[in-house]
This record gives structure tokens, sequence and C-alpha cells, in this order.
């Protein structure tokens, strides 16, 4: 990228094994600068670029990465020929280099009067109002962005500055240093930039009036106003609200810069987005996943007020693993001043209380030896933890928490869980977790790092995954939290099972119900011709007879049972699910930029992205063979958690 027009010079010809040399014709030097684009491997005299003069290399050029990486941009480089005018040149660009950044890459080469060049390059402002909008073009050139304050540096992160159109605005919340002059500092741009006038001021954040009713704007999946989300953090319970923190770019559309987003709500569902809640304390200091409790007993001493203390704990990438807490509702949050409390390779801290030992429990994804484990600390007060063990293949955002067996009372499992969706069972005695089983999996789709919520109340177990790779192109922001969904131990032929169901909390969002029973169907009949909706919840118990499959297009989307393979299938996505007595179950969640299906009652969940098409509202059955059925059919309409 970074080349204009249609073409460029480009050496990885098949690969970067390919070399020799491409020269111009002569020309004569007229004008003081020789600017050109570049970019390709950093190998002086192997992949450059040469001006040559009476057969003498008297300028030359390479591009900018080497082994220890780069990125395939080009950027403007610029040779002063002022000392050459009137000279017969050529121009020799150069491959002489096999293997890694091998390649050589140049575009757009002009005798100017000018140079083209990148600077730093600066503004001031004075801080009028709460938000600073800055334009973003989506795969535009990273410029790394400061704000100082009297020289103090108060915000240093990278963005995609729009230079010339931008695809969204992003917004910076200046909320605290209203009256001040704030310079806005950039390290590069081009030298006759504009890109930073484009930057203003503003009371709200941009496009406000507009918010939420974007046209694939999820209805009742949790999207962040602007930016980039990654995985639920600090799911905690408190005050009467459930708060979901979560990885957060806030100034770019991909990942990167993390920070702590926040967001509250009452049901799960109606989410008010909060201003961030976890800054990096300084560039490349990023705020990685960890969790929250509520410190009931005020073990750590934090607490000062009289709502509940939250304390949470967070991988600094800069220092280690960090405590940080809150007293007033999660609003704004303080470092303790002993951080980093855990130092290792590692990162994801999930904290526990665990009654039985009176102790708390961190569990951290750890790489420990060159493997992957999960390691176990306890602690008395939450600032100095202790290692007691470790367990070997788990990779990325451990969770771990206790749950009876429904039905047999008295018996209760541990389950622990990481990124992938993957789970153990157990016994974990507050140091040492025993697996009683081998990996299983619950979860199938865009479904990664998720968290259950702590301090729920009435004992529940709720979850939020990230639906990673479920992408909103050409809208601010990207990527959503899957539905949250309630876990439950169930016996099952195979021995005790997680499963997961929407929480009850979505019967809030219903609207129009329709029903059936005992529908028959064949190949080419739809029963629901007369249905349409966009957001929907159908419910259905499914007998498929001899048929090799049955299911439904839903607004286009093909959810079906294969009865051949014993799988639900959706978009390419398949999870195992056996009939009970002749029946299996569907409860298929429609929203504008995914799909859930819950098989057999939370035995298997799938969640898949993809907008759906604004304009096909159908529902139809689909079923190939004979004999299937519906013994009985719900489909709601669910309301929009934002109107
Ligand atoms: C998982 C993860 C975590 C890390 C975070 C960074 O998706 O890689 O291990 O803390 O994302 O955003």
């Amino acid at each position: 990228s970074g080349f204009l027009g249609k073409g460029l010079v480009n050496s990885f010809l098949g690969g970067d094994d390919s070399t020799g040399t491409l020269t111009s014709p002569a020309f004569t030097i007229e004008r003081i600068h020789i600017n050109f684009l570049i970019g390709g491997g950093k190998y002086a005299g192997q992949t450059c670029i040469n001006l040559v003069i009476d057969g003498k290399v008297v300028r030359t050029a390479t591009g900018p990465n080497d082994v220890a990486g780069g990125s395939e941009r080009l950027d403007w480089e610029n040779w002063d020929v002022t000392d050459l005018a009137g000279k017969s040149a050529t121009i020799r660009i150069v491959d002489e280099r096999r293997g890694g950044w091998g390649h050589i890459n140049v575009d757009q080469i002009v005798q100017s009067d000018r140079p083209q060049r990148f600077e730093p390059a600066g503004r001031e402002l004075v801080i009028e109002k709460r938000y600073l909008h800055i334009p973003v073009k989506n795969g535009g050139r990273k410029v790394r962005m400061k704000l100082t304050d009297a020289g103090r540096t108060v915000r240093e992160f990278d963005v995609e500055l729009a230079d010339g159109n931008a695809d969204f605005q992003t917004f910076l919340d200046l909320e605290g240093f209203r009256g001040k002059r704030l310079a806005v500092e950039v390290d590069r741009l081009p030298i006759d930039s504009k890109a930073l006038d484009a930057i203003h001021q503003a009371d709200e954040v941009p496009s406000a009036a507009a918010l939420y009713s974007e046209f694939v704007r999820p209805q009742f999946h949790f999207t962040s106003r602007r930016g980039w989300l990654n995985d639920p953090n600090g799911l905690v319970y408190s005050g009467g609200q459930w708060h979901l923190f979560y990885q957060h770019n806030p100034y770019g559309w991909g990942w990167g810069n993390m920070h702590w987003g926040h967001a509250v709500s009452k049901d799960l569902f109606h989410w008010q987005e909060l201003p961030i809640a976890l800054y990096p304390q300084r560039y490349d200091d990023w705020c990685f996943s960890g969790s929250a409790v509520v410190d009931v007993n005020n073990t750590s001493g934090f607490k000062t007020g009289t709502g509940d203390l939250l304390v949470a704990a967070y991988t600094s990438t800069g220092r280690g693993e960090c405590i940080v807490f809150s007293n007033d509702a999660g609003r704004t949050w303080s470092e303790f001043a002993g951080n980093p409390v855990v130092k290792h390779a590692g990162r994801d801290p999930k904290l526990l209380w665990h009654e039985p030992s009176q102790s708390w429990v961190m569990a951290l994804y750890d790489e420990f030896e060159n493997k992957q484990w999960i390691a176990f600390y306890t602690s008395k007060d939450l600032k100095t933890w202790e290692i007691q063990s470790r367990i070997d293949g788990f990779f990325e955002c451990p969770d771990l928490f206790e749950l009876p067996v429904a039905g047999q009372s008295g018996t209760s499992k541990w389950v622990l869980y990481a990124a992938d969706g993957k789970y153990r069972l157990g016994q974990f005695d507050g140091r040492k977790f025993i697996p009683e089983t081998e990996k299983l999996q619950l979860w199938h789709g865009n479904f990664y790092a998720a968290q259950t919520y702590s301090n729920a109340p009435d004992g529940r177990r709720v979850q939020i995954g990230w639906g990673n790779g479920i992408e909103f192109r050409g809208m601010p922001f990207n990527q959503q939290m899957v539905l949250p969904v309630e876990l439950t131990l169930r016996s099952t032929a195979d021995g005790p099972r997680l499963f997961a169901e929407p929480v009850r909390e979505l019967a809030g969002l219903e609207g129009p119900t329709r029903r059936w029973s005992e529908v028959p169907l064949a190949e080419n009949e739809n029963p629901l011709a007369d249905v349409r909706g966009e957001l929907l919840r159908i419910t259905a118990e499914i007998e498929p007879g001899q048929a090799d499959f049955v299911g439904f297009t839903v607004r286009g989307v093909s959810v079906r049972y294969d009865a051949q393979k014993r799988q639900l299938v959706c978009r390419g996505v398949a999870a195992p699910l056996m009939p009970v007595d002749g029946v299996v179950t569907m409860e298929i969640i429609v929203d504008r930029g995914s799909i859930e299906v819950f098989g057999n009652g939370g035995r298997t969940a799938l969640s898949v992205g993809g907008v759906l098409a604004a304009d096909d509202r159908s529902l139809k059955t689909e079923v190939a063979g004979t004999g299937a059925r519906l013994k009985s059919l719900k489909v709601v309409e669910l309301k929009s958690a934002w109107k």
C-alpha cells in the first residue's frame, strides 16, 4: 500500500528470491529535489534506488524494513540534488537480495522544487469542549499522536489519521482538561499535510444523533460506540448493574492501543457506554485483559466509600499483572502503589474468591518453560500473591468457577475454561485444579475469550464472549460481544456437561409471537411464507424423521440440522448434536450482524457472524428427504435495545 495510481515497481516477483535491475532512460536534472515513494527491504546496495551520473552512484536509498519486521507501505523519500543541476542522470532500481525483505518497491519518482518528506507536526488547542473529533482513514498511514499539557504527556496512541477523506470520526474524551492549552503532536506527516487542521472540538461525540441507528448496528448485541473491541473484561455485578469492561481501541477500527472500555446495564441488553475506565499509563504499556471482583470484606483495605469496593486485575503489557480499585462504581480507578503484583511471561488474570480457604485466587495464562499453562496464585489481600500450581494445555483468558450439577444435590464441579472456549471439569481446592475430564467444547464459531460474571445475584453464572471476527465494514465500530448466556452443569449420557442458554432477560425484548405445532415438512413447501422479521428468536422442536437435513432459511441464511452427520450447521460452522428421543431442538437468535444457535437446550452453542441482507426478512423451512416434522415452533420478533 501507499503507492499512487494503478501500478508500482515491485521486485517481489513470485517471491523474495527474484533479483534484477530496472534502469530509466537518461534525463536532465532540472529541479533541486527528486521525490519518490519507497518501500521494501533495508539492504544498502542490495534493495535500493540509485541516482547514477557518469556511471557513478551519487545518491541511494533503501526501503525501511529488515529482519526486525516492518510493513509493506511505501512512504516518501527525497534527495536534494541542488549540486547536480544540469547533469544527465539515470535512475536504477536494484534488487540483489534473496530471502526475507529481499525486495524493493518504488513509485512516483518526480523532480520538484519542493521536497516531499515526513516531518513531525503539531498544533495547540485551548480545550473548550469535551470531545476532540479525529478523522480516521481505515488502512491509512498510522501516525503516533500525543497530547501534552505543559510538556507532560496526557494521551499517546497510534491512529490512522485521515489526510483527506475520512472513513469515520473517532473521539478523544477530554473531560478534566477544560480550559487547558494542550499540544497535539504527531511523529510524521507529509510536509504539506492538512491532516491536523481537520481535528476539532465538540460537545458531543461524532454523529451523536445517528448513534446506534447505523444500518448494520447490532440491535441487542453489545458494540462500542466507535472503534474496535475484543475480550470482555472485568465482568462484575454490583449495585444493581452488570458491568462490562472490554478490550478497546478507541481510536481505530482494528486492534491496537488497548484500553478498557466500559458499559453498564441493568438487564444485560440495554447498555449505556461510559467513559473509558482504564487508560494506558504510557504508550506501549497497554491495558490487556483482566477481571474484577467486589471486595466485600475490604481485605485489600482500599475501601473509602459506602458503596461496593471493586478491585480489578489486568495485564499491563509494560509492567506485569496489576491491581486497580474503584470506590465509585467503576467510573474511576486507582492503581495499587505496589504494582505489578505478579511478573511472569503471560497475561489475563481472572480473580475469584475461594470461600473454603478464605482466599483470593488469580488464574493466569502463563508461558512457563515454553509451554502454555494456567497458573494459580493465591492471596489474602489482593496485593501479595503466591504461586500454588500450574496446569498446561490452555491458551489465554482463563476462567475458573464452581457449578452445582443440576439434579444431583450436593454435587458440584469446577470448570476451568480458556479463551478458545474449551473447558475441563474437575475439582479445585483453592490451590490446584485436578481435572476429571478431557477438554470439552460448548461454543463453536465466532467465539473467544469469554468470561463469567463475579458477584452475580442468585448464584447465576452469566457468561459473555467476544464474537471474534464479526466485522462491520463501513461502520465506525468493529466486532461485537456474543449474546449473554447462563451456564449450568447438567447430567448427560456422557457425564456432566456445561449448557448455555440465553439469559432470561432476553424475554424483555420480546415482541409479537406466533406459534405452530405438528407441522409436517416437505421439500419446496414453506409453511412460514407469510412470516417476516428482522430481529428474531426462533424456537423449534424438530423431528428429523428420515430426512437428510432439516431446518430453516432465516433471512437468506441456512440454519439446519444435518441428520446424517448429526450436526448443527450454519454458514460453515458445524457443531455435533445428538437427537434426544428422536427430537432436536434449535433456538435461533438473529441480530443484524450475527446468528446464534443453541441446540438441545444449550447442549451446544454456535455464534456465527456475518451481516444479514437488510432487505431479506423472510423465513422458510428447509428439508431434504421425508418424514420430518416440527413438533412445535415459536417465532418471536425481538425489539431493538437501542430504541
Ligand atoms: C485474547 C487476548 C488476550 C489479551 C488481549 C489483548 O483475545 O489476546 O490474551 O490480553 O486479547 O487485547
